[in-house]
């Protein structure tokens, strides 16, 4: 068959952005998590570079999620981009030197909201899209692995999962054994996501807890406990449709993860207001230290958000159905 390369002048992609519902860091010690796409994500578009230009590797243009324009002859570049913009080029070849990828995303990075994840993915997809040899699911997860491992350390594999599956997630590694499995979600949900300030990186917040867990080790071991049965929970919740219950929950996942000492004033701040203001249920997400709260509210968020964004914090409205996260367009050629 003709290869599809010859027909292809750009291509589009998507991934969405993600949050944890239940489990952050007691999924890095083998309990269940649940994870949700964002509508938030990134966007790419890859096409030829113009002829009057030279990149080494793909020469990629940040609009939305970062600024400016990164290719691996540039020297002001963050070295973890640098990094996985070599295994691109490692993955793709050099055939990749004359690419021009835009990239555009409505998720603030550094927020546990999955960025790093999402743009790893619509990367992938795009590229692969492009040169007409779209990755397998499994190809896709395992690049898209590496590339977290590159941006994280040694991430439970929990966001780029949900940012590939698109849709509600249960998730679970254990003994090297992951288990990934879709969660029916009974009825539509409305969640109201707050940004606070900047964690100080996912690898530094499962390094310092991995520290306080060697002086706590048995206590450490039964809120990991604790919190698995909460996601155990979490999932008949969610697949009942019992909203009171599914906030309850986020409010008990919160009180773990406040024990945890991965929450901080601005995050407990966040979620007393979400509550205050007839949140369900809220509940930092992602590793904490700062990043952001997810509050599940009853109407359309609207007004939690404005009452957010009033007080100083960025805020945006998300919806989880029982449907995958694709209107915003899965990879496709033109
Ligand atoms: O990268 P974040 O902020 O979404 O955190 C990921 C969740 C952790 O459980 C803290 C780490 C992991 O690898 O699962």
């Amino acid at each position: 068959m003709e290869n599809l390369r010859s027909h292809v002048d750009s291509a589009f992609s998507y991934a969405p952005g993600k949050a944890i519902l239940v489990g952050e860091h007691a999924v890095v010690y083998g309990a269940r998590a649940i994870a949700m796409p964002l509508l938030n994500g990134v966007r790419v578009a890859v096409s030829k570079l113009p002829s009057d230009q030279k990149s080494v590797g793909p020469l990629i243009r940040g609009m939305g999620l970062f600024l400016g324009d990164i290719s691996l002859n540039s020297s002001s570049a963050p070295p973890n981009f640098l990094l996985a913009l070599e295994y691109l080029v490692k993955t793709f070849g050099a055939r990749t030197n004359e690419l021009f990828v835009l990239v555009d995303g409505s998720l603030p990075p550094g927020r546990g909201l999955g960025s790093s994840a999402a743009l790893s993915v619509a990367l992938l997809r795009g590229i692969s899209q492009y040169f007409g040899e779209p990755l397998s699911h499994e190809m896709l997860w395992e690049h898209a692995s590496a590339l977290e491992t590159i941006f994280h350390g040694r991430p439970s594999g929990i966001d780029h999962s949900v940012v590939i599956h698109g849709s509600v997630i249960g998730f679970q590694r254990r003994d090297n054994e992951l288990k990934l499995w879709p969660i029916k979600v009974k009825h539509p949900l409305t969640f109201v996501v707050g940004i606070a300030s900047p964690h100080a990186g996912t690898k530094n917040a499962v390094a310092r807890l991995n520290d306080r867990r060697m002086r706590h080790e048995r206590m450490y071991a039964r809120l990991f406990d604790g919190l698995d049965e909460l996601a155990g929970l979490m999932e008949e919740a969610l697949t009942l449709g019992r909203l009171s219950q599914i906030g309850e929950l986020m409010n008990m996942a919160q009180g773990y993860l406040n024990a945890l000492s991965v929450s901080t004033a601005e995050l407990e701040r966040l979620c007393e207001l979400a509550r205050k203001n007839g949140a369900l249920g809220a509940k930092l997400t992602g590793a904490g230290g700062g990043g952001a709260v997810i509050a599940l509210t009853e109407n359309d968020g609207h007004d939690l958000a404005n009452t957010f964004r009033t007080l100083g914090f960025q805020s945006f409205v998300t919806n989880v159905s029982g449907t995958a996260v694709k209107n915003l367009g899965e990879s496709h050629a033109y």
